[in-house]
């Protein structure tokens, strides 16, 4: 099966599973959206309500947002897979209940094997928390971490949430400070990795999409 097909099947799994604690409330399961064949994958929050109609990973302000911020690392949407650390709409946009991320947790756990990046860009302290454990957003964001996640190294960088920055001036620029920092990130692991593969050419970004409505 290829990565494309596995997802789906995810997806479809997802989706008959009446036991997912937000999926009452929730129009649409948002499972994930974009490049199967990614080499980054980036995990935000939860859904919000235009999320919530669309079924799609941010498609409303943060979104917008983030389309805006990928450039700043030299990135593109298409080029990255997107997803959440629960993929139904909490009530009212409240934050996601220890319980609740536990829940969605099998799926999402499945979601990374299956993209299996090299990095992951957290959006967030939720997904963040997954990764990092007890640490302060304001004192690791932007940074690079190599985390051993289920036998896998995997550069792990936490990125504010872009909510957060429509919020709060002082954290929009953080963000883009941080993203723009993101490209030098990128740019190193892609050299350390040429100078170990050393004659084999430079992978080309290989774009399956996945809209997966
Ligand atoms: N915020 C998130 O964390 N995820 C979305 O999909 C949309 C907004």
């Amino acid at each position: 099966m290829t990565k494309f097909e596995e997802l789906h099947k995810l997806k479809e799994e997802m989706e008959k599973d009446d036991t997912l604690p937000l999926k009452k409330g929730a129009t649409k399961l948002v499972f994930g959206t974009g490049n199967t064949k990614a080499k980054i994958l980036c995990i935000g929050e939860g859904p919000g309500h235009n999320e919530d109609k669309i079924g799609e990973p941010f498609v409303g302000q943060a979104g917008k947002l983030l389309d805006k911020l990928f450039p700043l690392a030299g990135l593109t949407r298409k080029e990255v897979f997107i997803t959440n650390i629960v993929h139904h709409r909490p009530p009212e946009n409240r934050d996601p209940e220890p319980h609740e991320i536990e829940a969605y947790r099998k799926y999402l756990d499945k979601i990374i094997k299956i993209i299996d990046p090299e990095v992951i860009i957290t959006l967030g302290r939720f997904s963040m928390a997954k990764f990092l454990p007890n640490v302060f957003i304001s004192s690791v964001h932007g940074k690079k971490y190599n985390v051993s996640w289920n036998g896998k190294n995997i550069v792990v960088v936490p990125m504010y949430h872009p909510a957060a920055s429509l919020r709060n001036g002082n954290v929009m620029e953080a963000e883009k400070t941080d993203f723009v920092n993101l490209r030098e990130i990128l740019k190193k692991i892609q050299n350390d990795k040429q100078s170990l593969v050393n004659s084999e050419k430079n992978d080309k970004v290989e774009v399956e999409q996945m809209n997966l409505v």
